[in-house]
């Protein structure tokens, strides 16, 4: 199975500490974050698309999980986690109605005072993704990702605030909670 993602290594012994056990892998993928989590002791429900849902379904790392759903569930399945992940998803969903629908069913499931782990891939301001690429703002490659500041905006208003956020070379990781 493939390493776990950078900011699950880094944050999780402040989540330990936290008592935020319950977990959702939203967008679990292959499901790495997930049974890192599981083994480490949290209980981990893991959701992805339904087409994905239907890849995993008899995959042996399942006996780690409490339930994987597929996210037409999300909207009524209260799960009532301490804590969301959402580690390299939400810069892959480009049309914003999606963006906002994937973050109503996050905070959906989320207890009040719960936690969001969002991983995504940040610009590089200095580089364009190729030579022929002139516009970072406006090419498709480079507009699959985001700044602290960009998560900031499209998520207080689902009312998650920022309490922490790093950056390393491609990527910047932020945890928000739950006014
Ligand atoms: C790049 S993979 C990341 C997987 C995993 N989070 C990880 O870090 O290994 C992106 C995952 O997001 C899922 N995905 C894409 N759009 C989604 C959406 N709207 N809601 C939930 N999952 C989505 C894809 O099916 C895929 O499994």
């Amino acid at each position: 199975m493939a390493a776990v993602a950078e900011s699950i290594k880094r944050y999780s012994r402040f989540f330990k500490t936290q008592q935020a056990m319950d977990v959702l892998d939203y967008g679990t993928g292959t499901m790495r974050n997930a049974v890192y989590l599981a083994q480490e002791g949290f209980n981990v429900y893991a959701a992805d698309l339904p087409e994905q849902v239907n890849k995993l379904r008899g995959c042996p790392a399942l006996m780690y999980i409490e339930r994987l759903l597929a996210t037409d569930e999300l909207p009524q399945s209260n799960l009532n986690v301490d804590l969301v992940l959402s580690t390299y998803v939400f810069n892959i969903i480009m049309n914003s109605a999606e963006r906002h629908a994937y973050l109503d069913n996050a905070v959906a499931n989320l207890k009040p005072g719960g936690y969001l782990l969002m991983e995504v891939r940040c610009r590089q301001p200095q580089v364009s993704c190729d030579s022929a690429c002139r516009d970072y703002f406006s090419c498709t490659e480079c507009s699959k990702t985001l700044t602290h500041e960009e998560l900031d905006g499209l998520l207080t208003p689902h009312g998650l605030r920022r309490i922490s956020h790093y950056y390393r070379s491609h990527a910047v990781a932020a945890i928000y909670q739950m006014g």
